[in-house]
């Protein structure tokens, strides 16, 4: 075969140079034809669409298409020519074909309209699929905005450790990190394990939240962010948990609620309208095929205020809407831990746009949060979006030593973990703020998936890490 450079099928529809011989590699998504002429459906992954390949069989043996089935990996020399019927501008009349890779007939992508269950026990090939490259590409994409925008506004990307020894978040979700032998664990005298001889010599865990160190950054650097895996141990079947997801942390030095909701809003709406700008094609696919409000839903989001809501105040709508017949499964109180029927009540009827939920009683929220004059809510927030309910929770953090050790104590916080935290109160502590989004969270809303399995590669959840 011809050696000639390969060309993205993206890039071979974008400018098509009519008239030139390229050559394109990919994956077959279908062959059909007669017995003049078969026409391939390629795909390689840079775009949605795929590229047709033109196949004339008075230039090839049947007996060499045969093995060109769904799933094989070929690669093609042809020329580049205006299309008629493909529903792309260009189509490739094949020169020569070589088979990279013969696909055989277990294949499990044969036909279309697999369900999602089905597509999660093949994890390893779903990315091959018009939905899953799409999610994917959306990932990527929102990966990039997120870097992008951050950096523009002059914060530093700050690396916080996975291996850790405190629980930020207080709620005991925490995966052990361990090298100790199970079989013969050795005791202390009071019948507790004896970390001691463990590889960090202390019992470990795997992170729930970057933020505890980024607030050590962010009182040197001025502003930053983190960016990585988290892990949370929580048995919660749903379709917006996983026990393996991705979180995006800013923190700000000298920013107080009204500048952190701020930065709340702008940070979604950023992303929000880079998916919009950069991934046309995904997102028109997905509209057509996932959820038919989607684009409507990200246009709406950009071009809305979104509402505060002070929790006392959305209790008190709540409470109305109980008064008035409206069923919960949740009892609805000041002081309850909202559930996401509530959050989803406020937001898609209520309101019918986002909601920043602020000053939280503080029996329901981490140890962390500034403290309120009232002696009984935090400057925490929530951001509650439609259909996913919470996709940022935040907060002003206590600057305060005394007030901040007080609330340690209470919460019976380890302390010997805590010194380093406890330090910056007092060297030079300063008024901070910052959330944590979720990564996963924000694409469930971005690309119309139902279930957060469906916006991860290969997701953790209760009972399932396979590949
Ligand atoms: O509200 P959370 O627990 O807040 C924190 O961890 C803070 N330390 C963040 C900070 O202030 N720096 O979690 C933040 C977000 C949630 O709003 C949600 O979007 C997501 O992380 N999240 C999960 N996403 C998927 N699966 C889970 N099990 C999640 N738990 C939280
Ligand atoms: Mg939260």
């Amino acid at each position: 075969m011809e050696q000639i450079k390969r060309t993205r099928i993206a890039d071979l529809l974008k400018a098509p140079a009519f008239g030139t011989t390229v050559n394109a590699k990919g994956w077959v998504r279908t062959r059909r034809g007669n017995k003049n002429v078969n026409f391939i459906a390629l795909n390689d992954g840079s775009t949605i669409h795929n590229l047709q390949i033109v196949v004339d069989l008075s230039n090839f043996s049947e007996d060499m298409l045969k093995d060109i089935t769904t799933g094989a990996c070929i690669s093609v020399n042809g020329l580049l020519v205006e299309s008629v019927g493909s529903g792309q501008a260009a189509e490739v009349q094949a020169k020569e074909i070589e088979i990279l890779g013969g696909c055989d007939n277990t294949y499990p992508l044969q036909k279309k309209g697999h369900s999602m269950e089905f597509l999660r026990d093949v994890a390893h090939l779903r990315p091959r699929t018009n939905t899953f490259g799409a999610v994917f590409r959306i990932r990527h994409n929102m990966a990039m905005a997120i870097h992008t925008f951050f950096h523009e506004k002059g914060f530093y990307y700050f690396h916080t450790p996975i291996i850790t020894a405190s629980d930020c978040e207080g709620a005991g979700q925490m995966f052990q990190v361990t090298t100790m032998n199970l079989y013969d664990l050795k005791k202390t005298e009071t019948g507790s394990i004896d970390y001691s001889g463990d590889f960090f010599g202390k019992q470990t865990s795997l992170t729930v939240s970057g933020q505890l160190e980024g607030e050590l950054a962010a009182t040197a650097l001025g502003a930053i962010y983190t960016f990585g895996p988290t892990f949370r141990a929580e048995n919660s079947n749903t379709p917006r948990h996983l026990a393996e997801f991705w979180m995006v942390e800013p923190e700000v030095a000298f920013a107080d609620l009204d500048e952190l909701t701020a930065l709340e809003e702008e940070f979604i709406k950023y992303c929000v309208k880079w998916a919009l700008d950069n991934c046309a094609d995904d997102l028109a696919f997905l509209n057509k095929m996932i959820d038919p409000g989607l684009i409507e839903r990200l246009q709406g989001v950009i071009s809305t205020d979104f509402v505060r809501l002070p929790y006392t105040e959305g209790v008190r709508i709540l409470e109305e809407a109980v008064k008035n017949g409206r069923k919960f499964e949740f009892p609805v109180y000041w002081g309850a831990d909202l559930a996401s029927e509530h959050e989803r009540y406020l937001v898609e009827e209520h309101f019918k746009k986002p909601v920043i939920m602020v000053d939280y009683p503080k029996e329901i929220k981490a140890f962390y949060m500034k403290q309120n004059a009232d002696g009984k809510t935090v400057q925490g927030t929530d951001v509650l979006f439609p259909q996913i309910g919470e996709i940022i929770g935040g907060s002003v953090r206590e600057e305060n030593y005394d007030k901040l050790k007080a609330r340690i104590d209470e919460l019976h916080v380890p302390m010997k973990d805590m010194w380093w935290y406890l330090d910056t109160r007092r060297y030079g502590t300063c008024p901070h703020a910052g959330f944590g989004l979720g990564f996963e969270r924000l694409l469930l809303f971005v690309t119309g998936m139902q279930n957060i399995r469906d916006v991860i590669p290969f997701p953790r959840t209760p009972n399932n890490a396979a590949f």
